[in-house]
């Protein structure tokens, strides 16, 4: 057919890439492919010709440079970019060794910049004021809108304008809780426009966790909208917002001003609840202030935002990304991980909310003056073909996403996908957990018509942009391997003591060293920076994740060897989860822990132990669950509610998680040691609890 020219082969046989690769543990190729384990799958040349980065040769010579000369590699692509003044020396500081002093990065340091004035007005200067910069796609079929670059800067400017005239300065926190709407975006763009700090929750989360984070940072401001709605369901985010703003006040934290976008399409002005005095709505106030606004310029090391994110203790942490580092690192990993080239448009499915829309919705792209594809609703709705009817709609070219969503609509069968005709689509990329292989291979046969390139990007919130990604065009791929780091990242893997692992091995996954996209502290608490995450190995960046790395130097993620669980891509500690279950008043105890799930990857198995006296049944299983959906959020409901008259622990009181993740699989052969309980009999109950 007419693609076929442009088809990724499978092959059973590939031209060895040069074997200078012992820094990265790789080898050569050539012998991996009589393996049955090495399934391999080959860029077309004519793909690899147009890549950036063509060939395993070309990335090892990027690569080893970026790693014996960090300054020049990264001040290189940093002169790309526009500074009022010049970054001091050295380009880079660290300390990342807590037993040498305080753990501290710092990039670009004295350099004077403003990541809003690159998205924009760089890009504008540059020629592309009149090119789409979003593509807004509503919930409804048929509902939509489009910003240029030009109409994004002037909507910028009246939000940032409108934060100074408020008193939002330099250095102040502002809480964004919005839907997929463009002003979520705009109002990022605005808070870096004006160096204020913008902290975005997922509108997804409960007031609770909300008024936790507003307690947290203390914003002058919270810029919301009424309402959303979501597929079929109308959600009352204001509503949320008030019982947060309520909590907050209850906390010591009141918030002066609640802008809200009247989302007129989900419920009108009339029916939303009003706070005199505090609730401004956004449409009546934006349009009376200038289109344009001075940029504030600030420090390469001024902090940008601020992201919740969960860790294994119940409080969520503050993770910080300052300013300078953080744009030239998901500038730059965004161009080469998806091959970027100005004529695409690309779709990242992931909701500002978090950090994959915080880098590769909002700033990674605009930084390369990308058009991006906003969708508002679900993916589900009104079927679930709405993903391809999107691609073709606006000729998406870069499709990016999460495995849950692909495993989910790979149920639906084919028909939904091969009914859409998704020939502009030219590069595939998955995020939020490792994608299992049969995902992988229906992503790129089925989605991708084994024409394009997946690009498995593994990080975090704390690395603020990709660390281990394929770059499409460049290797061979495996499918559910993530492949190699990205430029100037140095993973190792590590055994329990520390020692690092050589060759093919299977540990824990370290990073030796900065990059410019690293986070720079938990807010308010660099002690807790320091025991999280440069603890645990001294003198490495701690990811909490387990990896695998093959004998040709693949790398393959493994899950977390912490106590957070994956749910559908969102990482939730199960801390957070058994404080939520334990306020409930007729639980005594609550033990989280994750369980295999066929879509969400992950699913949230809780044993719970009731007050004394009080009878298990259906109605408490519900309000359980309830109870966390309001403390967190519905996204951290448990799937499952176990009953436990008592838990497996230690004689030392701790509770022996390994033996519950056994039960939750039902791998019940597998119980290993039980001698060490203090009440062996509790698993016994535990077991004949399971189907009740
Ligand atoms: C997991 C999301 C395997 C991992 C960007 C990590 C992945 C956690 C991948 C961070 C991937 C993310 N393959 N696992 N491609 N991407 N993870 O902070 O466990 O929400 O530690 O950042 O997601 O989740 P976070």
């Amino acid at each position: 057919g007419a693609g076929s020219s442009r088809r990724l082969r499978h092959v059973s046989s590939v031209a060895a890439p040069p074997s200078k690769v012992s820094r990265l543990n790789a080898v050569v190729l050539g012998d991996a492919l009589a393996s049955k384990e090495d399934d391999l799958v080959i860029p077309n040349p004519d793909f690899s010709a147009q890549a950036h980065v063509h060939s395993p040769g070309k990335y090892l010579e990027m690569y080893e440079r970026s790693i014996e000369d960090p300054a020049g590699f990264w001040s290189d692509i940093a002169s790309q970019f526009y500074w009022k003044q010049k970054w001091g020396s050295p380009v880079y500081s660290e300390n990342l060794d807590v037993r040498k002093g305080r753990i501290d990065i710092e990039w670009f340091k004295g350099g004077i910049t403003n990541i809003c004035y690159n998205c924009l007005d760089a890009n504008i200067a540059a020629g592309n004021g009149d090119k789409i910069a979003i593509y807004w796609e509503g919930n409804e079929l048929g509902v939509d809108a489009t910003l240029t670059y030009n109409q994004l800067l002037h909507n910028v400017c009246q939000l940032a304008n409108y934060l100074k005239d408020i008193g939002v300065r330099k250095g102040d926190a502002v809480v964004i809780y919005l839907p997929m709407l463009m002003e979520l975006p705009i109002a990022m763009l605005a808070c870096a426009r004006i160096g204020a700090v913008h902290s975005v929750v997922f509108a997804g989360f409960s007031s609770e966790s909300l008024s936790q984070r507003i307690v947290d940072c203390k914003p002058k401001v919270v810029l919301t909208c009424n309402a959303v709605k979501r597929g079929p369901k109308v959600i009352h985010l204001k509503d949320i917002v008030d019982a947060a703003l309520a909590d907050s006040a209850k906390n010591g934290t009141v918030v002066d001003v609640c802008l809200t976008y009247a989302n007129e399409s989900a419920l009108e002005k009339e029916s939303t609840k009003w706070v005199e005095g505090r609730d401004i709505w956004w449409q009546d106030v934006l349009s009376k202030y200038p289109t344009s606004c001075d940029v504030e310029w600030v420090d390469a090391e001024d902090p940008l935002f601020l992201l919740y994110t969960s860790g294994s203790t119940g409080k969520p942490k503050g993770v910080l990304h300052t300013t300078g580092g953080y744009m030239v690192y998901t500038a730059t990993t965004f161009k080469y991980a998806f091959d970027y080239k100005p004529s695409d448009v690309y779709w990242c499915t992931a909701d500002c909310g978090w950090i994959t829309g915080h880098s590769y919705v909002t700033y990674g792209p605009m930084l390369n003056g990308a058009t991006v594809v906003v969708f508002e609703g679900a993916p589900n709705y009104p079927d679930s073909g709405r993903c391809w009817d999107i691609v073709d709609k606006y000729k998406v070219s870069i499709f990016y996403t999460a495995p849950t969503l692909v495993r989910s609509l790979m149920r639906e069968g084919d028909e939904l996908v091969t009914r859409y005709s998704r020939k502009s689509l030219r590069i595939l990329g998955s995020v939020g957990e490792p994608i299992n292989p049969s995902a992988w291979r229906w992503f790129f046969n089925v989605v991708g018509d084994s024409r394009c390139p997946i690009s498995d990007t593994w990080w975090q919130t704390e690395t603020g942009g990709f660390l281990i990604t394929p770059l499409p065009g460049a290797w061979p791929q495996k499918p559910g391997s993530a492949t190699f780091p990205f430029f100037g990242v140095q993973p190792v893997i590590v055994d329990e003591k520390g020692a690092e692992l050589e060759g093919e091995c299977s540990g824990y996954l370290c990073v030796k060293g900065s990059w410019p996209g690293a986070f720079r502290t938990l807010y308010g608490d660099h002690e807790r920076y320091e025991t999280t995450y440069f603890s645990a190995f001294p003198g490495y960046y701690f990811s909490g994740d387990g990896c695998r790395r093959d004998k040709d130097g693949y790398h393959w993620l493994t899950g977390r060897v912490d106590d957070v669980i994956n749910v559908s891509g969102h990482r939730i500690g199960t801390a957070e989860v058994e404080s939520a279950l334990v306020s409930h008043p007729q639980c005594a105890e609550a033990a989280v822990v994750g369980v295999e799930h066929e879509v969400k990857g992950q699913g949230i198995y809780a044993f719970v132990t009731l007050v004394e006296g009080v009878p298990y049944s259906d109605d408490l299983r519900k309000s359980l669950i309830m109870t966390v959906r309001k403390q967190i959020g519905a996204f951290a409901a448990p799937d499952r509610i176990h009953w436990a008259p008592g838990l497996p622990k230690t004689r030392s009181g701790k509770i022996m998680r390994r033996i519950l993740r056994k039960i939750a699989s039902r791998q019940l052969d597998e119980l290993g040691d039980t001698s060490t309980l203090a009440e062996p009999g509790v698993v016994d109950q535990l077991i004949a609890l399971a189907d009740s």
